[in-house]
């Protein structure tokens, strides 16, 4: 599914040395491996703060709680993603409402949520958390405008969509405030847990950085309960080292993209419509996005035989996400049936995630498709 050896063999002595520097200056925590990171991060995302912490979740929890999202609040997100992008809301003591995705794009959809935020039902909404999901950024002219009209915060959950763009502005830059992750299979990964927000708000930044720190702004002195969601130094050395190549390996992973959509063509597995029929309806670019491909999900029918086949081959593929948030048993309290997201619960039977990263070979990717073809047959 993922060969990490193939992206660290050419950066071994350059991550030696960065890391080499932490041990010396002894920097481990905050300090200017973070700093430093930071500053490169904000460059690169076009935004006017980056915040590194210690995951994606603790960077979604750090980016609600500064936006004053708490009890009594709501935040309307989706159903199909990681876990993390309900429980953030949760932790920050707001309640999740959730609305259906966009079958083509798999992201949240902006009339879904329209027509939840029109029920009556459905009060307290204070913001809207679109998940750019598999490297493709949400609709976001959609969200914009339903912000403006109601008031709403917008909070991007970008952890798999680094260096994504929509219409030309990068995720991280288009909402009040964005969270990274940088878990290890993540195109932008650290060698380990860490995570960053992103905000163009000046007053969201500050207080991003005071509840990473225990809710400090001077030190012993607690301004709020905040918590210890701090980035290592050694995690940022690495991070800032990879940050230099992110862009070519994004571009690689669209090369590969662009490579299967040819295969499964040439092989006559494509088929065009929404739903798959007796072959696979492959992901697509959303015109005026540019995709950074964290996962090349395809849709088929017999989705689990599929997987099963090509494991028995040696052929790695995933589920992402097997279980819609809401039918997760954690998540029961929210009072979600069965039937209540049609969309997110037809991708979760028939997604199947492919082996996508930059330095996956053409050959590999004849083999992956060669065997879902034997499959189909
Ligand atoms: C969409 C999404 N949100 C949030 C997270 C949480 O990030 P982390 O694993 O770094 O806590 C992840 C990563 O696993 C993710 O894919």
């Amino acid at each position: 599914m993922l060969d990490l050896k193939r992206q660290y063999a050419p950066l071994h002595e350059e991550l030696l040395e960065a890391v080499g520097q932490v041990l010396q200056t002894q920097q481990f925590i905050l300090g200017e491996p973070v700093a430093a990171f930071e500053r490169a991060a904000q460059e690169q995302l076009g935004v006017a703060h980056a915040v590194g912490c210690s995951s994606g979740t603790d960077a979604l929890w750090l980016a609600l709680a500064a936006a004053g999202i708490g009890p009594g609040t709501a935040v309307v997100t989706t159903p199909f993603s990681f876990f993390a992008s309900v429980s953030a809301i949760l932790r920050a003591g707001a309640a999740p409402v959730l609305a259906d995705i966009d079958p083509a794009s798999f992201n949240l959809s902006p009339a879904a949520v329209e027509s939840v935020l029109n029920r009556l039902d459905v009060r307290g909404v204070r913001a809207i958390l679109p998940v750019h999901l598999y490297g493709q950024c949400a609709d976001w002219g959609g969200f914009f405008r339903l912000g403006q009209e109601r008031g709403l915060t917008l909070i991007e959950d970008a952890a798999q969509a680094w260096g994504a763009e929509w219409d030309g502005r990068k995720a991280g830059s288009l909402g009040d405030a964005a969270a990274f992750s940088f878990y290890p299979t993540k195109n932008l990964s650290a060698a380990g847990d860490a995570g960053m927000v992103t905000t163009n708000r000046d007053d969201l930044a500050e207080r991003v950085r005071m509840l990473r720190q225990h809710g400090m702004r001077n030190r012993y002195h607690h301004d709020e309960v905040g918590w210890n969601a701090r980035l290592d130094g050694l995690q940022a050395a690495i991070l800032h080292v990879k940050l230099k190549y992110v862009d070519g390996w994004n571009h690689a992973r669209r090369t590969v993209a662009r490579r299967y959509h040819a295969l499964f063509r040439a092989a006559g597995l494509a088929e065009c419509a929404a739903y798959p029929a007796h072959g696979v309806v492959l992901p697509h670019e959303v015109a005026g996005t540019r995709h950074v491909w964290h996962q090349y999900a395809i849709r088929t029918r017999r989705r689990d035989a599929l997987r099963d086949f090509l494991s028995v081959r040696g052929i790695g593929s995933e589920i992402y996400y097997p279980v819609p948030l809401h039918m997760q048993e954690a998540l029961k309290s929210l009072g979600y049936a069965e039937g209540a997201f049609p969309e997110a619960e037809r991708a979760s039977r028939e997604v199947l995630a492919l082996p996508i990263f930059p330095e996956l070979r053409e050959d590999e990717q004849q083999t992956v498709v060669a065997a879902i073809a034997e499959f189909l047959s």
